[in-house]
């Protein structure tokens, strides 16, 4: 069966680590949505890699990982990891990785554009700075360029000199920013699709014809369903559709071919970057739980905010996208607290709200209706088996589990491959 991995918070829940361990049992992995404004970290004994735009499966030569069409790829960005990943011994052949030619590529103007946008906004983003949200634009714009241009100069040419004609005047007038030279970038981006060849392909073929002859596949997801343009806290957001209808428009695979979806979560919730966050901690239990989860963001370092497990927000995503399963991560970071909260509905102005509001006043001034369950004092690391659990860890995840309306099928309790209860 074919199935997909989607982040149920605002991301960083843990997806790396438990595409890393459910990808031995698939043929393929592809991402479908979000760059290298994502971050996945895998371990593995002593090593760790964090993986920006390559599929977290990559470490398993034997199987193929795909970057598809609706992925936005910053050649540079890629061709580092790449780099990276052969120093480190892997072959990286175009077996094992094939990129979308439909993908839409991260240029150097969309960089700085995100960076000067940014700085001119009031209510900032916090973005990455990866040029993700202005890719997209273009895309939507019908000014993108995709990886196929990359490999025709012709049409490379003709789409560059029309995005300069626009850009370079929005530079430098709006932004007082130098302009950008044509023959410099296009030297660059020809360089990098020379580079990039052997991987590039239509992806959304390869993959019906691998599903038609019984491979299986699983569907990476970035970001997170708060971070989703369409269903997130805007515009507190990233550019893409982060949930389950981005597999489809972002791979070519029809509905039909997927079969199962797992959410992932933190046992808590964290959050980079700006906007609401109904349960986050104050300054002191933030820091333990920073502290304690290390809780810097992989993709730019920056601290992440943290709270309490919200399971309005959970079951909102779990409907959203169809779970069929949960898998909560990083369990093993609540060992040791007295006690624990779970928000299951928020109150604003007299009003109770037990589904998620999607209005910013509300989410940003809504005091939360929480309950508390005892927690536990002993390590989970060691657990390989559910009942190997504190019976209190067993009772919160059974209430998260009866809150959410979702099987636990998976219980991650620590950063180690091995670390982790299947269901
Ligand atoms: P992703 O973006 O969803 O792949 O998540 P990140 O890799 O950005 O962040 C998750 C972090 O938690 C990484 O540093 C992981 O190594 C780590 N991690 C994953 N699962 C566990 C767990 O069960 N326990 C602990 N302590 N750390 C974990
Ligand atoms: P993974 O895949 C957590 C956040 C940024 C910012 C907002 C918009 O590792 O879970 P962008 O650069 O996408 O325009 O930034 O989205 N953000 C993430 N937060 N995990 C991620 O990816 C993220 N990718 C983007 O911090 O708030
Ligand atoms: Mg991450």
């Amino acid at each position: 069966m074919n199935f997909v991995v989607v982040g149920a918070q605002w991301g960083d829940e843990g997806k790396g680590k438990l595409i890393d361990i459910l990808s031995q049992d698939v043929d393929i992995t592809v991402r479908y949505q979000g760059g290298n404004n994502a971050g996945h970290t895998v371990i593995v004994g002593q090593k760790e890699y964090i993986f920006h735009l390559i599929p977290s499966a990559i470490l398993r030569p034997s199987k193929t990982c795909v970057i598809g069409n609706g992925v936005v790829v910053d050649p540079k960005a890629l061709l580092e990891e790449i780099d990276g990943l052969k120093k480190r011994g892997l072959p990286m052949t175009n077996r094992q990785l094939k990129i979308s030619c439909n993908a839409h590529v991260v240029m150097p103007y969309h960089r700085i554009m995100d960076q000067l946008r940014e700085t001119k906004r009031a209510n900032k983003i916090g973005t990455t700075g990866r040029g993700i949200g202005p890719c997209y634009s273009d895309k939507i714009g019908r000014m993108g360029i995709r990886m196929i241009d990359l490999l025709n100069p012709l049409v490379l040419k003709s789409k560059l000199k029309d995005n300069l004609n626009e850009k370079n005047d929005i530079f430098s007038k709006v932004y007082g920013h130098q302009r950008y030279d044509f023959k410099k970038v296009y030297t660059e981006y020809l360089n990098y699709g020379r580079k990039l060849k052997t991987y590039i392909c239509d992806t959304s073929l390869f993959l019906n014809e691998a599903i038609d002859r019984n491979k299986k596949v699983l569907f990476e997801g970035a970001q997170g369903t708060f971070l989703d343009v369409d269903f997130g806290t805007y515009p507190f957001v990233t550019s893409s559709n982060a949930t389950i209808g981005g597999v489809c428009s972002g791979t070519g695979v029809p509905p039909t071919k997927i079969g199962k979806v797992i959410a992932a979560v933190k046992a808590y919730t964290t959050r980079v970057g700006e906007g609401p966050f109904p349960t986050e901690f104050k300054q002191k239990m933030n820091d333990m739980i920073r502290y304690k989860g290390h809780e810097f963001g992989s993709t730019t370092g920056r601290p992440r905010r943290c709270g309490w497990f919200d399971s309005v927000l959970v079951r909102y995503a779990a409907t959203i996208n169809g779970a069929s399963d949960l898998a909560i991560m990083k369990l093993d970071v609540l060992d040791g607290i007295e006690t624990l909260k779970i928000a299951v509905a928020y109150k604003y102005k007299g009003e109770i709200y037990k589904d998620f509001p999607h209005d910013l006043e509300v989410l940003s001034n809504a005091s939360i209706i929480y309950e508390t369950i005892e927690g536990w004092h002993e390590s989970t690391r060691q657990a390989r088996q559910y009942r190997q659990l504190p019976l209190n860890a067993r009772r919160y995840i059974e209430r998260v589990e009866k809150l959410v309306g979702v099987k636990v099928k998976y219980i991650s309790v620590g950063s180690k491959r091995d670390e982790i209860i299947v269901r």
